[in-house]
């Protein structure tokens, strides 16, 4: 695992097996990989973790690109990270390189960052600020909205008119951004609703990042997600994560219902307060899931003593408001306490590494030193995301072995199947095949 203290990606030599292609690469046949996958699909049942291939196969990887992270939404940053027009970050992912600007009209847009002269890579920077997108090779320059503004040498004749940089899809919602590379994008209504029903009282349009990390982690992007999905490895990984959360550490009977008890005593309390406390977890035909649960009680935010670490966000009527959880597939995690939100964005890499950008979010107002430190900000997810890294990458060390078979997730586990079976029908439009096996023990909640 190698870690930065900084935003942007550390520069990492990725092995020439594991360079990927763009939208349109095509490493093999892709009818190939896909019978090839269908074979290892033919024994695969349903509630178990996936053939060894789907974590470790190159040609696979690129399919995963290709299928799950070229044609689904990815979050890639806040608002806050663009405030003024000229504005910018970019964004790589496989083969494609994005930049995402706020335009004169104060939009955001998403550009793909080639030139349409001879195909140039135009923007090389993380983030910054620019007037206007000037192509370093023999300058062609567009306008913010990515329309060709000056073009030299191209004759009298010369139709600037088709010459705009190629657009990504963009939605921005309760401040967070979200592209899709490969239209049409699946419909986002659902996600933005449920986003908005959980967070309009946190203010997370008013909110900045404050501090960025990023990770690579030696692990296939999907152990990363599976990891992400269930929290039966808290108690034995996360003290300080279930120093904070109610649920998390609790194993026995008891300790659940108890959990269960302070739960619905908070969602009371909380409905009380004026907050929509509908929790809306992983579905089927779902792709997120945002919940509020309950901390401990005495504790009002996910830090190292529990007491707050940030000025109070937004129009929350009370510090004590529990946590909002939110998965989006295939990139997002994301929880946000009364006082400060944090995001972990997943970006595979190469079939084996996977770049996490984490960021921490507190009120724009907020000065360091006088209303918050980062390392009490950071404490309990630094903490905890470290923890799940070499978890990850001990899993990766695991599947890549002669003996690794398919294994059962546990009842507690649900949502790893639920994440396996949005991931097949993603892959080759179909769940994850074939009946339960009459020894399951995987379950619904
Ligand atoms: S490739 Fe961009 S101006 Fe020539
Ligand atoms: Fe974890």
């Amino acid at each position: 695992m190698y870690s930065v203290d900084c935003s942007g990606c550390p520069i990492v030599e990725v092995p020439q097996r594991s360079r990927v292609s763009g939208l349109n690469g095509v490493a093999k046949s892709e009818s190939a990989i896909l019978t090839r996958i269908a074979a290892l699909l033919v024994p695969h049942p349903r509630g178990y973790t996936l053939p060894q291939a789907l974590y470790c196969d190159p040609d696979i990887f690129e399919l995963d690109l290709r299928r799950i992270f070229y044609r689904n939404w990815l979050f890639v940053g806040h608002i806050s990270q663009i405030p003024r027009a000229g504005d910018f970050i970019t964004y790589e992912i496989g083969g494609e390189s994005l930049v995402l600007l706020r335009t004169r009209a104060g939009s955001i847009r998403a550009l793909f960052n080639v030139c349409r002269h001879r195909g140039a890579r135009i923007c090389n920077h993380p983030a910054g600020h620019m007037s206007a997108l000037v192509c370093p090779y023999h300058q062609w320059t567009y306008d913010l909205d990515g329309t060709l503004v000056a073009a030299r040498n191209c004759g009298a004749d010369f139709d600037a008119n088709g010459c705009s940089l190629a657009p990504a899809s963009v939605r921005v919602t309760e401040g967070f951004i979200f592209v899709c590379l490969d239209g049409p994008p699946p419909d986002f209504t659902v996600v933005e609703q449920d986003l908005h029903q959980h967070l309009t009282l946190h203010e997370l349009e008013g909110v900045r990042v404050c501090h960025t990390r990023s990770y690579l982690v030696r692990a296939n992007w999907k152990l990363l997600d599976e990891n992400a999905r269930e929290c039966f490895h808290c108690a034995g990984s996360h003290p300080e994560y279930c120093g904070a959360v109610m649920s998390a550490g609790a194993t026995t009977p008891r300790e659940v219902e108890l959990a269960a008890h302070i739960q619905a005593e908070k969602e009371a309390e909380w409905r009380f307060l004026g907050f929509d406390v509908r929790q809306k977890p992983f579905a089927p035909g779902t792709f997120h899931s945002v919940s509020r649960y309950a901390l401990r009680p005495g504790v009002v935010t996910e830090s190292l003593d529990g007491q707050p670490v940030a000025p109070r966000l937004g129009g929350l009527p009370t510090l004590d408001a529990g946590v909002v959880g939110i998965g989006i597939y295939p990139s997002l995690l994301a929880e946000t306490c009364s006082d400060y939100a944090v995001t972990l964005r997943f970006t595979p890499r190469a079939v084996d590494i996977t770049e996490v950008e984490m960021a921490w979010l507190v009120r724009s107002d907020a000065k360091e030193h006088e209303d918050y430190e980062i390392d009490r900000l950071t404490a309990v997810w630094r903490a905890t995301a470290e923890q799940d890294w070499k978890l990850c990458e001990l899993n990766q060390l695991g599947v890549r072995s002669t003996r690794y078979r398919p294994g059962p997730y546990a009842s507690n586990e649900w949502g790893c199947r639920h994440f396996i079976d949005w991931y097949l029908e993603e892959l080759v439009g179909r769940p994850s095949l074939t009946a339960s096996p009459s020894r399951s023990i995987a379950r619904e909640p």
